[in-house]
């Protein structure tokens, strides 16, 4: 087994040396990891879960292959993440997770898709951004239905903030896309914002009517949380930023 990241504890710091407090867009939850997600990770968690490290991944000896590169930032349980994988075989994900239910209920997908594009790194995204991947290195990112952090003093919670944007998109190939979807509307105006804001970035919704977001791209399937809220009269609302030559 690949030892557990722990992205919210402090690593091997002298107990006197103060750690710094990084607002985290999550928070450690509690969840049972059901009998076929602890098999997963144990029986496919060596293949397709890579170790964080503060270091340039190898994406092609990770892969085996050199294809265009998705990054998935927060894949919960994985339903739209293996769709998307089986959909663009000629693409490759790197998806990233921090709950441990999720990352087993991927790999399940995996193992019963016999899916062979998608690694998993069970690790705060924006440390895997940040170190692992280098400027200019995506093709795509996903973002899809970040934790909203409904209340005022939560906001800073939120994933969709000017310094990580222009992160994301430092590594973003020019013509490289960011696809973020939320069905809260409150976020889904700050998300337009914020991205229309990153000087690198250009919006690919060009439609007046639809007032800066983007039709959902086909590959993006409805899942069955998102189904309940439409039946319930809920907005969703996605956006796809491309990034600007040079
Ligand atoms: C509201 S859920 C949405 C899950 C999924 N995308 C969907 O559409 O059902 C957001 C997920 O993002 C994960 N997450 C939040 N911040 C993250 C980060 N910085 N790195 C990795 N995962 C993160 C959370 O653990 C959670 O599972």
């Amino acid at each position: 087994m690949l030892p557990p990241s722990s992205p919210t504890t402090p690593s091997a710091a002298p107990p006197d040396v103060a750690y710094p407090k990084t607002v985290r867009s999550f928070v450690r939850r509690a969840g049972r990891t059901t009998t076929g997600q602890a098999k997963a990770l144990q029986t496919l968690g060596p293949r397709y879960v890579l170790p964080y490290a503060p270091a340039a991944l190898d994406v092609e000896a990770a892969f085996g292959r050199r294809a265009p590169l998705v990054l998935e930032i927060g894949f919960g349980m994985g339903e739209a993440t293996a769709h998307i994988a089986r959909l663009r075989p000629h693409d490759d994900f790197l998806c990233c997770e921090v709950h441990e239910p999720g990352v087993g209920a991927l790999l399940k997908r995996i193992g019963e898709h016999g899916i062979t594009n998608i690694r998993i790194v069970q690790h705060d995204a924006v440390e895997v951004l940040t170190h692992m991947l280098a400027p200019g290195s995506l093709d795509g990112v996903h973002i899809f239905f970040p934790d909203p952090w409904h209340k005022k003093r939560h906001h800073k919670r939120r994933l969709i903030q000017p310094p990580f944007v222009a992160l994301l998109a430092s590594r973003l190939k020019p013509g490289g896309y960011v696809h973020c979807a939320t069905d809260w509307q409150p976020y889904a105006e700050q998300m337009l914002a914020v991205l229309s804001a990153e000087p690198l970035l250009r919006n690919a919704s060009t439609d007046p009517a639809l007032g800066g977001y983007a039709p959902r791209p086909d590959y993006r399937p409805l899942t069955k949380f998102e189904q309940r809220g439409l039946r319930l009269g809920h907005g969703v609302w996605d956006l796809v930023f491309v990034r600007r030559d040079g």
